[in-house]
């Protein structure tokens, strides 16, 4: 990622306070565009998002060690391969992930804020999806 993408991701992310509004509304979003996908989750949603909010924190303090981050992408994905999760519900968990984001920043939410998001979820929906599918993470 560029030192600008990461920049931004890290300035708009301490925006947002302690994330749990950021959680909630990822869910409500997620649920509004696939209904079905409740389904997949736990019925209390609030451990959820506090996994939601750690997992946010530790990637965006990683975001300068992308190694790393591809390597514990690469592992997240495998697990996710439990869940019961198909390579379609990456599209709607990210467009979820941006309108929470949208939702929580407002203005500041700029459309060079929203690149630099769309960015970073694209890499590591890549980073999942191809670990789901078989390949090794990167050395
Ligand atoms: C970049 C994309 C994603 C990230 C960062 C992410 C993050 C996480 C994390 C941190 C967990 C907690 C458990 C663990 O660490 O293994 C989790 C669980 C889960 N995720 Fe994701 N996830 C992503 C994409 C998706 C997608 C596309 C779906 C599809 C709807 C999904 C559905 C689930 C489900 C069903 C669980 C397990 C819930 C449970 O039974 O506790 N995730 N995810």
């Amino acid at each position: 990622m560029y030192d600008l993408d990461i920049q931004r991701v890290r300035e708009s992310y301490a925006a947002i306070g302690d994330g749990a509004g950021l959680g909630r509304g990822f869910y409500a979003q997620l649920f509004r565009l696939r209904p079905d996908a409740r389904a997949l989750f736990p019925a209390d949603l609030d451990q959820q998002v506090r996994k939601l909010i750690d997992m946010l924190g530790s990637i965006v303090r990683a975001l300068d060690a992308p190694s790393q981050l591809a390597r514990d992408f690469a592992e997240l994905g495998r697990r996710h391969l439990g869940y019961g999760v198909s390579e379609e519900d990456y599209d709607d968990v990210g467009a979820a992930l941006l309108m929470a984001l949208r939702e929580q920043l407002g203005p500041a939410f700029t459309p060079e804020v929203e690149q630099a998001w769309a960015t970073l979820y694209g890499d590591l929906a890549e980073a999942m999806i191809a670990a789901e599918n078989g390949a090794s993470p990167p050395a």
